[in-house]
């Protein structure tokens, strides 16, 4: 969710942050702006719209320096306009404050500074931060470190800031709490941001910022402190990230990378994990845990969104290969409620970014009430891989799209072999079944690789569905969090209403929707469930639905009665969710580009939701 980008060295600022902040552009936002040290003090410019429009007129202005911060905003204080853009200078004109977060007790802080006869040009809580410092500085003479320092303590809420100072103008101060962020070490150069993507082409030495830390950086270097005064030396970590993975290479949109991607992305995840040969395996990240798993009495996964999706085709993956109860939960349902976690219960947590901030939220209740967390991740060194027990990556490399694609199917392939790993200790399976699962996972990275030589007859059949208004998607088992995928990606890239149901509730309601403008989607394979979901597609047509089926190649008899079917390669039901989802990820992005949709960035909607 927006971004922020800072630096400080010997080039000129302004391109560094442009690049900066087209790099966050992914991330999802409204605005964007950049401050920088001028001749004549600190000198804003932001507006309402993209970068590029930033950058445009930022051109004709000839402004160079050699320290700044920039920000793409996604509004949660005020409007989109560019009064609320950042950065936010304070009433002297003297603090100038980027800030990714919320401040949740923004009214009262604004209410102190106005009675203290400050004024406010924005809507935005985060003016009361840069007003706060700004007062901190003038009242105690304090400089900015220590101003800024005092200034959080009276913050609740969450956030990655960074500001600047015109007393101090070699000098930059960054903190976080709840909001990631990263510092790049240069060659008498540091760049700070909220992920590593404007970093990597400077370098990949990196120090992440911890919870409630402060950093100074300045011509003298870099010191890191809690919000208690109290110092650590910066551990240097190095990123494992090439700039050729976040760049589209030819694409035309990261998602249609991404999707392209999965062949590679699931034999990654895959790879040193599973041995089909010798039947075995190997989960490096989940040791110490490892026996609670085995012996759990339920598991309970919790995610958001598609990662939510994940979680429910695990579930029924675990009750199915593990025979142990099972459900999938939305984190920001349970952290509300009052849920039953016992002592040694087991909680998977599942989140691509790894800073979804009801996902945090919701480990910290797990972890209150005795519970033992694994995350499933996709960021190296996110919070929530560092806020659970153990957990397992799912190397699926970064993810720009916003539209989740090979993150999930990264999901899906981790839990699998979590799945298939604990049906093994718990010896739930027979050895055949179990190697003839294992021997058939090893095969998905292909069958994806099958799906994909479809797309142009899904991009035409989309073609003949692209102005629809409304549709269904539906499945049953497995498919049927596959059919909720389905429609959630429509939405996202198109912007059309799509529901996705178990084709078994239809009769219980949204058989009402049918007609001949509301296009019905099955999944429907040899799984057990086939004659079902066969008979709501004869009920969809019987009243005149449109359906478009996905199914197995070469079945002719659904071929038959569909009015566009694709045909995917067959597999064992228990791993077709991760061949399916390809077909509904492409059906959605033809969808998105023949709407016109800008598929990466759609609006409203950000990469990670760093807020509840
Ligand atoms: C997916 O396409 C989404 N944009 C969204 O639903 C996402 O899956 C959700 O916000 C969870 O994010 P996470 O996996 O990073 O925790
Ligand atoms: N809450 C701030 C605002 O609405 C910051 C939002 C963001 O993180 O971009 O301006």
């Amino acid at each position: 969710m927006c971004g922020i980008v800072a630096y400080i060295g010997q080039r000129d600022v302004v391109p560094v942050i442009m690049k900066g902040l087209h790099r966050l552009e992914y991330r999802g936002y409204d605005s964007a702006g950049l401050a920088i040290h001028g001749p004549s003090g600190l000198e804003v410019y932001k507006r309402r719209g993209k970068v590029s429009e930033l950058e445009d007129w930022v051109q004709d202005k000839n402004i160079s320096s050699h320290i700044g911060i920039g920000h793409t905003r996604w509004a949660t204080h005020g409007e989109p306009n560019d009064v609320n853009a950042h950065p936010h200078l304070s009433p002297d004109g003297k603090i100038a404050v980027v800030h990714n977060g919320i401040i949740e007790n923004y009214e009262s802080l604004r209410r102190h500074l106005l009675a203290k006869g400050y004024t406010f040009r924005s809507e935005t809580d985060t003016e009361v931060l840069a007003v706060l410092i700004a007062d901190f500085q003038k009242e105690h003479g304090f400089d900015l470190e220590r101003a800024v320092r005092m200034a959080l303590h009276r913050v609740v809420g969450a956030y990655l800031v960074a500001v600047l100072s015109t007393d101090e103008p070699n000098t930059l101060v960054v903190a976080r709490k709840g909001s990631p962020g990263v510092i790049g070490i240069g060659d008498d150069e540091f760049l700070v941001a909220s992920d590593a993507t404007p970093i990597i082409e400077y370098t990949k030495r990196v120090v992440y910022l911890n919870e409630d830390e402060l950093a100074v950086i300045s011509d003298k270097g870099l010191t890191l402190k809690n919000l208690k005064n109290e110092q650590r030396s910066p551990e240097i970590e190095q990123l494992d990230l090439e700039l050729t993975a976040i760049e589209k290479e030819g694409y035309p949109h990261f998602m249609l990378k991404e999707i392209y991607e999965q062949p590679k992305t699931v034999r990654d995840c895959l790879r040193g994990r599973l041995r089909a040969n010798e039947a075995t395996i190997k989960l490096g990240g989940i040791r110490e845990y490892a026996e609670h798993l085995n012996r759990a009495e339920r598991v309970v996964f919790l995610a958001c969104g598609t990662s939510w999706h994940a979680g429910i085709v695990a579930s029924y993956l675990f009750e199915d290969l593990c025979h142990i109860p099972a459900t999938s939960d939305y984190a920001s349902e349970f952290r509300y409620r009052n849920p039953v976690i016992r002592e040694g219960d087991v909680v998977l947590v599942i989140s691509q970014s790894g800073e979804t901030a009801d996902t945090l939220k919701a480990i910290d209740m797990v972890k209150e009430r005795g519970g033992i967390v694994l995350g499933i991740c996709n960021v190296v060194g996110s919070s929530i891989s560092r806020e659970t027990h153990e957990g397992v990556y799912t190397h699926s490399g970064p993810e720009i799209g916003v539209a989740s694609t090979k993150a999930f199917t990264g999901q899906l392939a981790v839990l699998t072999l979590i799945a298939l790993k604990l049906a093994s200790e718990r010896s739930t399976l027979s050895a055949m079944r179990l190697n003839q699962l294992l021997r058939d996972l090893d095969q998905v990275p292909q069958k994806i690789e099958e799906v994909l030589t479809q797309n142009d007859h899904i991009k035409a059949i989309a073609e003949q569905y692209a102005k629809v208004k409304n549709m269904l998607f539906m499945g049953r088992g497995a498919q049927f969090p596959i059919a909720l995928e389905g429609a959630l990606k429509l939405k996202e890239i198109s912007y059309i209403h799509a529901e996705g149901y178990p084709s078994g509730e239809m009769k219980h309601g949204p058989i009402a929707l049918v007609e001949e403008a509301t296009p019905s989607l099955f999944l429907c394979f040899k799984d057990g469930n086939y004659e079902k979901v066969f008979s709501n597609i004869q009920e969809v047509k019987a009243r005149k639905g449109k359906v478009i089926v996905i199914g197995e190649q070469g079945d002719a008899e659904l071929e038959e009665i569909s009015d566009a079917f694709i045909g995917v390669p067959a597999i064992d039901p228990v791993l077709m969710p991760m061949v399916s989802v390809v077909a509904l990820q492409l059906f959605a992005y033809h969808m998105g580009v023949l709407n016109g949709r800008n598929v990466d960035q759609p609006r409203n909607l950000a990469k990670s939701v760093t807020v509840e």
